[in-house]
């Protein structure tokens, strides 16, 4: 089918990228012509493993290409995906401005249409309940062609966004037409691997499930870092919980890890308009705002403890940072909780020095030279008063421990994340602070610090 995808962000890029790759002739639209001209020469312009590779082949193979006209990309197209960022407004609110703009776009480009010419919009884009159908109203006002209207909310992560599109759990389609659920069933057919993948329903209740995913997700995540609380407090693991938990079929394993906080752009941005959907309707909504409330004081307490346990004052301490981004596998820094425990460490008067695999160009741009920036994680280490590990790339795993240890003013981790191993841990002499779990609390080894070893007194 021919397709157009207004917008190659995140979403956008993916979308047109994999539907080009199981046969579709896909046309992308982007505004920004620094990023358009990259988008031509096959550069894709975030991190995401795989998106690369597969984009270049499928333009080289004719079935992808870019461009900054909607009138050109639709010229053709059955289905048009509206795929532009929706960000948050100071107030929580959603920022529908550029959602507007590529639907009056999109209307004024079909005005030459002939009017038998059958066009699909699809918004791609996260949007608050309604949304859809005020589009279809204010097309049908401004438009004479033949159309039709359908939310498709998109559920991939990033990291695994590729795999999670072209192997997906569920497509959402919300419409109000048969010819609507033909269309996208039609388009989505290679991926559709059993009739239950495939849900349709109408347009709010697909706007609403995207919500409902994502604060749920979030919810599982806040209530395990509730419970870690008490796991710190009555000396349980969380790990311990999170397999007991995970392994009853009703609750399952997934999104339960106890860390320093979710972070990204998609789940504190969208537990936030939830609540703004729900108050606009007269509902004060008890569940998100404590969600949001747990997440943000994970952060916090993580740097109290760090204060309580570094057994000296913070003020004037180097902390070396692991870890900048949100989550391993990207450079994306967007509401990480990385930028709140760097900003509580510097407000403590620490002096902070941080390292991550992809993301320290992104960090930059907030913290400049406030922030010491190092680019191997065993120099970041070394001289610091404690390391904290604010995002779980697997590669901190692997690194020589021992010299680590070794090199450190004062050898003590704050492990955010969970991700280090306890018996690494314990036998290179590491006092070690994870998230709900007994901490390691040997004597500390100090260099120039203000405890000595039990051994060397
Ligand atoms: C999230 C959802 O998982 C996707 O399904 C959704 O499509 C996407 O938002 C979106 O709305 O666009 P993403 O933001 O890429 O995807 O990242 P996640 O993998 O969900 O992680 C979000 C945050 O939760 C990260 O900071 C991660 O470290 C944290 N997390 C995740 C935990 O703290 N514990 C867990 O068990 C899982």
């Amino acid at each position: 089918m021919d397709v157009a995808v207004i917008g190659c962000g995140y979403v956008g890029l993916v979308t047109a990228t994999c539907l080009a790759s199981i046969g579709h002739t896909v046309r992308g639209v982007e505004k920004d012509q620094r990023k358009l001209a990259k988008l031509r020469e096959g550069h894709c312009p975030i991190f995401e493993p795989g998106l690369a590779s597969l984009m270049q082949e499928q333009i080289a193979a004719g079935n992808l290409s870019f461009g900054d006209s909607v009138r050109e990309a639709i010229q053709e197209a059955e289905v048009v995906f509206l795929a532009v960022g929706t960000p948050p407004k100071p107030d929580g609110t959603v920022d529908m401005s550029f959602l507007e703009a590529a639907g009056r776009e999109v209307c004024d480009a079909l005005a030459d249409a002939p009017p038998d010419y059958l066009i699909t919009i699809v918004i791609k884009s996260t949007v608050p309940a309604g949304t859809n159908r005020k589009l279809y109203y204010y097309l049908r006002q401004h438009s004479t062609i033949e159309f039709q209207v359908v939310s498709n909310p998109e559920f991939l992560k990033e990291g695994s966004a590729v795999n999670d599109f072209l192997e997906p759990d569920r497509i959402v389609i919300g419409g109000e037409s048969p010819e609507a659920f033909r269309v996208m069933r039609r388009l989505y057919d290679p991926l559709i691997t059993s009739e239950d993948v495939f849900l349709t329903m109408n347009w709010e209740s697909a706007e609403l499930t995207k919500y409902a995913a994502n604060a749920m997700l979030a919810a599982r995540i806040s209530f395990m870092n509730e419970m870690s609380i008490l796991c710190d407090a009555y000396g349980a693991d969380i790990e311990d919980i999170r397999k007991g938990i995970g392994s009853d079929s009703r609750i399952g394993p997934a999104f339960l890890r106890a860390g320093v906080g979710f972070g990204g752009s998609c789940f504190p941005k969208d537990v936030a308009a939830l609540q703004h959907i729900s108050a606009s309707v007269g509902h004060e909504n008890l569940f998100v705002g404590a969600i949001q409330r747990i997440n943000g004081e994970q952060k916090r307490r993580f740097v109290e403890r760090i204060s309580a346990k570094l057994g000296r004052p913070l003020k004037d301490a180097t902390i070396a940072v692991w870890g900048l981004a949100f989550k391993a596998d990207t450079d994306d820094i967007r509401e990480s909780p990385a930028i709140d425990v760097i900003r509580y460490l510097l407000e403590g008067e620490a002096r902070v020095r941080a390292h991550d695999y992809k993301a320290m160009e992104n960090m930059k741009q907030i913290f400049g030279d406030q922030v010491e920036w190092v680019n191997d994680p065993v120099a970041c280490a070394a001289g610091a008063d404690a390391v904290a590990v604010l995002t779980d790339w697997p590669q901190y795993n692997t690194l020589p421990f021992r010299k680590v240890s070794a090199t450190m003013n004062q050898p003590v981790i704050f492990d955010g994340r969970n991700c280090l191993q306890r018996d690494v841990m314990r036998e290179n002499g590491f006092q070690y602070y994870p998230i709900g779990r007994p901490a390691l609390e040997s004597p500390l080894r100090l260099r120039n610090g203000y405890r000595v070893a039990a051994a060397e007194k």
